[in-house]
């Protein structure tokens, strides 16, 4: 489902807004080429990412002609582009996102008391900017989104006033950003609350969330602004973003499909794509997924211990909390190291191919032990040299 201007989604559907192409690659040193942000925004799109943020049009002459072919090959997802509050960024925006079948202007400017200093602005005069800013955004384009940057610092009076300047001036999106990561999940979904019952009009937008992950809670901060009632959360594949990153596209996704009980919200993501995603933007940002990174990591699927390995061999469920299909992984691994068990190398000799009796498992399980203490980790190599060297004793 795509959000076409001005239809508000189902109430329990999430919208997903995915500014790997913006946002990430604005992380230092993630620079994509124009061939793979054109591969990764298919991807996308096929994915079923209702918004794909394609880049800043205004940043420079590559970034504008990838924004251009994204939304001239784009399919299904609204093609969205950033611009600051100024005339000539927005109508560079739209010089480019024009092309998309569903185009989006992206528009925001600093509201809290830092980064109004900046442009040294008085409130007054702000407000006047982002009055004129929307509105000449929505003669362009009839899907506007609206950010009042650092709005997690801003100051709540200010920023009701600001948001419903925007809303009247024809945003059809606010997205409240946590500029800085700063926020925690109480305080995120409060603000949310606090902005619904405060701003007039507040009914007729649809309301984002935008967290970065500097104190490590982009993930909880954006769940809970859905259970206050924003629709559209604003991530990335692999968290890429700004310093510590942003929301992890497959964290809120997938807490939504698993949590369903107690999240009953959906989002028209076809999950089995998310690895497949996950190499792909790892590969082309030259940011490899951390091993433990939960939904994407190396080992968000494997067990060594033997309890779990036990477990895992008699229930799937008794360790694991998603299939790693669903994700687009083949299966569950069973790595053998020194924490393994018995179960788990009868399991593995099965999957190689040996049908050993009672002792001849018991002798091997020793001779496994004494490598296991010694590698990392024990390879399918080791495991059949280790039998080979075995029979040639017998
Ligand atoms: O983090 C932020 O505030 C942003 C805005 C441009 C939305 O990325
Ligand atoms: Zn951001």
């Amino acid at each position: 489902m795509t959000d076409s201007a001005n239809t508000a989604p189902a109430q329990d559907h999430v919208l997903i807004f995915d500014t790997t192409l913006r946002d990430g690659e604005q992380s230092p040193g993630a620079t994509m080429t124009h061939d793979e942000k054109l591969e990764i925004a298919e991807m996308l799109d096929d994915m079923g990412v209702d918004i794909i943020e394609a880049g800043f049009p205004i940043a420079s002459e590559g970034d504008f002609n990838a924004v251009k072919e994204i939304a001239e090959r784009s399919k299904n997802s609204v093609i969205c582009g950033l611009s600051r509050a100024n005339f000539k960024d927005i109508d560079r925006c739209f010089e480019a996102v024009k092309h998309a079948a569903q185009p989006r202007i992206h528009t925001f400017i600093g509201t809290s008391p830092l980064h109004r200093a900046i442009p040294n602005l008085s409130k007054d005069e702000m407000a006047e900017k982002i009055h004129e800013t929307v509105t000449h955004a929505r003669n362009l384009c009839d899907n506007v989104q609206w950010s009042p940057m650092d709005a997690l610092r801003t100051e709540h009076d200010y920023l009701f006033r600001v948001i419903e300047i925007a809303i009247k001036a024809g945003a059809t999106t606010i997205n409240i950003p946590d500029t800085v990561g700063y926020t925690i999940p109480r305080e995120s979904a409060d603000l949310i609350a606090k902005i619904r019952e405060n701003v007039p009009g507040a009914d007729e937008v649809i309301f984002a969330t935008h967290c970065h992950n500097d104190l490590g809670m982009a993930t909880a901060n954006s769940l809970a602004a859905v259970e206050a009632g924003a629709r559209q959360i604003e991530c990335t594949i692999n968290g890429l973003g700004e310093r510590a990153g942003n929301t992890a596209l497959e964290e809120v996704v997938m807490a939504l499909k698993v949590r369903n009980d107690t999240m009953p919200y959906r989002t028209g993501i076809d999950t089995t794509k998310i690895m497949g995603l996950s190499r792909r933007v790892a590969a082309v940002s030259g940011f490899n997924v951390q091993f433990n990174k939960a939904i994407v990591g190396k080992n968000a699927f494997a067990h060594e211990s033997g309890i779990h390995q036990d477990g895992m061999l008699k229930n799937a469920e008794t360790f694991e909390i998603m299939r790693p299909e669903d994700v687009g992984i083949a299966g569950t691994s069973l790595p053998l190291g020194k924490h393994s068990g018995r179960a788990a190398l009868r399991s593995k000799m099965t999957e190689l191919g040996f049908d050993l009796a009672d002792n001849q498992l018991n002798d091997l399980f020793v001779r496994f032990k004494e490598l296991a203490d010694r590698k990392k980790e024990v390879f399918d190599d080791d495991i059949i040299a280790l039998v080979q060297v075995e029979a040639g004793q017998a």
